[in-house]
């Protein structure tokens, strides 16, 4: 992955967001702090107050100026969640979260599936080794556009139209991104999944860039499938997987899908990233409002997007160590109560900042 860093400073954009992004996104920064504490290269956090609070105090969602504030000054994004049941139209998170991954071009949505422990995967008889792949979803482009519209909207003639935007350069850079990922971590597996029988033009060409581009990679094992079978054979036997390339909306539900079968959204990381520029990690969960405020939610998802940010600055070490506190937990069973525990955020997020300190 190129990267624009060697060995200088990184500045971080911190976005808490609403509900219990608020409350996980302070634990992922005390525990990146702690692992970095010792490292020659000064890491900087800026916390940025967008959300919903806001919004509803001033009606500034992604305020003028932020993007570009972002691209020129910030190397990361460090975001926790958006939603929030006062703003039921949920307007600031698209203006926000999506305003970001368009307008800063982040077209990979790197989602890896991971089982850190035997016993919270749902599925029987699957052990860590099973669950292991990574989701490349694209990002800018697909269903998530925006465009369409509405004919005689309110009567009973109505009809909604969305549109499916495929472009051959967000096909083909997402898809080459995949074969780079695995040629580069030694994986020699790629499945990309469509629904070319049913979608005839956009899948099409989804189709047309796959088959162009194995070619580059034969070394690598290429397979297709389509998204309601891979559904099925992610479930049936996920350990056929290494690295999934699909589009935006399939991308969403199958890494949603995968989060599952490695222990729920309390533990899914994931990053928005267009390598070498500056680019967004992220928990997969939302803000949760039904346990905001009561100091349960689980930091592991952040603090593993936190390890992928690392990585993304070229902090290897430091991402390791976040990454086997997080497994230390776990195998300590100082948790949350969404996988069993009786612990508080804080109190997980402390233990994880002391695991990294120890390992300094
Ligand atoms: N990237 C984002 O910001 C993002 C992603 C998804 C949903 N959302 C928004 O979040 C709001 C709530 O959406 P939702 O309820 O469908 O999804 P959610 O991910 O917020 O919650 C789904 C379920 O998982 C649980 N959960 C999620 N994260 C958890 C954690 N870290 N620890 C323990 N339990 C956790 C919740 O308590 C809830 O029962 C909505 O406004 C939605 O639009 C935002």
């Amino acid at each position: 992955m190129p990267l624009r860093w060697g060995g200088e400073a990184a500045r971080i954009a911190v976005i808490p967001g609403d509900g219990i992004g608020k409350e996980v996104t302070p634990e992922a920064v005390k525990v990146i702090r702690a692992a970095t504490a010792k490292a020659k290269r000064p890491l900087e956090f800026v916390e940025l107050d967008w959300g919903a609070d806001k919004y509803l105090k001033e009606g500034v969602t992604l305020p003028s100026g932020a993007v570009e504030m972002l691209r020129d000054e910030f190397d990361a994004i460090l975001f926790g969640a958006l939603g929030d049941p006062r703003v039921p139209s949920n307007q600031h998170a698209a203006d926000i979260l999506l305003g970001l991954r368009f307008k800063l071009d982040l077209y990979v949505n790197a989602r890896p599936v991971e089982l850190l422990q035997d016993r919270l995967t749902p599925l029987r008889d699957r052990k860590e080794k099973d669950i292991r792949f990574m989701v490349f979803r694209e990002n800018t482009e697909g269903l998530y556009v925006g465009m369409g519209g509405f004919f005689k909207k309110g009567t009973a003639d109505e009809i909604a139209v969305q549109e499916d935007v495929n472009s051959r350069k967000g096909v083909e850079r997402i898809i080459r991104y995949a074969y780079d990922y695995a040629r580069q971590n030694g994986l020699n597996r790629v499945c990309m999944s469509d629904k070319s029988n049913a979608m005839t033009y956009a899948h099409d060409l989804w189709q047309r860039v796959f088959k162009e581009l194995k070619q580059e990679y034969p070394k690598i094992e290429s397979r297709h499938l389509y998204i309601d079978t891979l559904a099925m054979e992610v479930v049936r036997d996920p350990s056929q997987f290494e690295v999934i390339v699909t589009c935006n909306l399939f991308g969403d539900i199958v890494s949603d899908l995968g989060a599952q079968l490695a222990g729920g959204l309390g533990l899914a990381p994931s990053g928005n990233i267009h390598p070498g520029r500056t680019s967004l990690f992220e928990p997969v969960h939302g803000s949760a409002p039904n346990i905001a405020g009561k100091g349960i939610a689980n930091p592991f998802g952040s603090v593993l997007a936190s390890a992928m940010m690392l990585d993304f600055l070229d902090w290897k070490p430091e991402a390791q160590v976040l990454r086997e506190g997080v497994r230390s937990a776990l195998k300590e069973s100082f948790v949350t109560p969404d996988l069993g525990g009786m612990k508080q955020t804080v109190e997980v997020g402390d233990w994880l900042a002391k695991y990294a300190e120890k390992s300094l």
